[in-house]
């Protein structure tokens, strides 16, 4: 048994210095394995006399215990410096703020909604929705077009088959029928913008099959032009950022609105740049008017009793006034290049408060 200091001494050594789990095991293997060095120590004991074996058990198994207990605690003392060290390598701080060159921008098309829909709301509009395939009577007939009515060519309407019985749906060639359900599902008084997608069978350098709109809805008992008017110049003003852009409301023609008008907005065009504000120059930018009569009929509103306004306005042509995009095309094309030129940062929110663009 004068191995037996030796043979402890190795294996509290090894175990101490075992560096590693798997190192820690190898210490294991060599002191307690089937073939380690205490193990073999045990083997000797088959031939020792009664007492002597008596007596080397009894300190073969307190060498057992002592090893095991060694590695045990060394085991536990791995794990812990492992974890430490994870939690060191893997620390997120919290408290940073959000970083600023995240990769994403917001489409003009969605800023633009955005903005304009930031703007309604806090004049107490709800936002409203209806389905692109829609049928004659919500996106004309309802809106005093009639089926023979000249509007229906002007309209370039992508038409779906014939059904059963000689119906066609259509996609929806303005936002529009959405002042229709709007006043079919729900009672005056009412107050909604309603953006969307729209489309037309046209494609050139200023149209695209697929475009958007916003419309807009007022009906109760007492609204009348000059709320039309106020509501539209108080717009233009927020949304275009100029306070003392000119707007003008030159009388036009829709079937659906009577008197009906198209608004314009004061521009220069010195130096060959365009700039929204005082100056020479109009552009269209929505078409307007009182609703007829007709149409609250035909959406089951007494005329006699209530009134209002409604507006529509493309905001393809607003964004590009807005932010001096060129062309129209290149709203579609979806080229990364473009976006990140022209898109928003995904956390910059348009607010009344903060600004609607930083
Ligand atoms: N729907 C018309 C268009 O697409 C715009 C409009 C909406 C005009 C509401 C008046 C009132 O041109």
């Amino acid at each position: 048994m004068e191995d037996l200091e030796r043979i402890r001494a190795e294996a509290m050594a090894a175990v101490a210095a075992a560096a590693s789990l798997d190192q820690l095991e190898a210490a294991r293997v060599a002191a307690l394995g089937k073939k380690g060095s205490v193990s073999g120590l045990m083997a000797g004991l088959g031939a020792m006399s009664p007492d002597e074996r008596k007596a080397a058990g009894a300190r073969l198994n307190l060498l057992k215990d002592e090893v095991a207990a060694a590695l045990a605690g060394r085991k536990s003392e791995l794990e812990a410096g492992a974890l430490d060290e994870r939690l060191a390598r893997e620390r997120v701080d919290v408290t940073l703020t959000a970083r600023p060159e995240a990769m994403g921008r917001v489409h003009p098309i969605t800023q633009t909604i955005e903005e304009i829909t930031t703007i309604f709301a806090a004049m107490g509009f709800e936002v409203a929705e209806g389905p692109d395939i829609e049928d004659d009577f919500h996106n004309f007939t309802a809106l005093n077009i009639p089926a023979e009515h000249p509007a229906r060519q002007m309209h370039d309407t992508f038409y779906f088959g014939e059904k059963a019985d000689g119906s066609r749906n259509l996609l929806r060639t303005h936002t529009s029928p959405v002042q229709v359900r709007t006043m079919v599902g729900q009672r005056p008084p009412i107050r909604i913008i309603a953006p969307g997608r729209t489309y037309r069978c046209d494609s050139d350098m200023t149209h695209t099959p697929m475009f958007h709109q916003i419309e807009g809805l007022v009906i109760d008992e007492a609204t009348h032009m000059g709320h039309l008017k106020g509501c539209l110049i108080e717009f233009v003003r927020t949304f275009f950022e100029v306070d003392d852009v000119p707007v003008r409301f030159r009388p036009s023609f829709f079937p659906f609105t009577e008197p009906s008008a198209e608004v314009d907005i004061g521009c220069s065009r010195e130096g060959g740049e365009l700039k929204i504000g005082p100056g020479a120059g109009w552009l269209e930018i929505l078409g307007c008017g009182m609703v007829h009569p007709n149409v609250l009929a035909a959406c089951g509103i007494d005329p006699e009793r209530y009134q209002g306004f409604a507006f529509g306005m493309g905001v393809e042509r607003v964004a590009m006034l807005k932010y001096g995009i060129p062309d129209l095309r290149t709203f579609f094309d979806s080229d990364l290049r473009w976006l990140k030129h022209y898109g928003f940062l995904p956390l910059d929110v348009p607010t009344l408060s903060g600004g609607l663009t930083r």
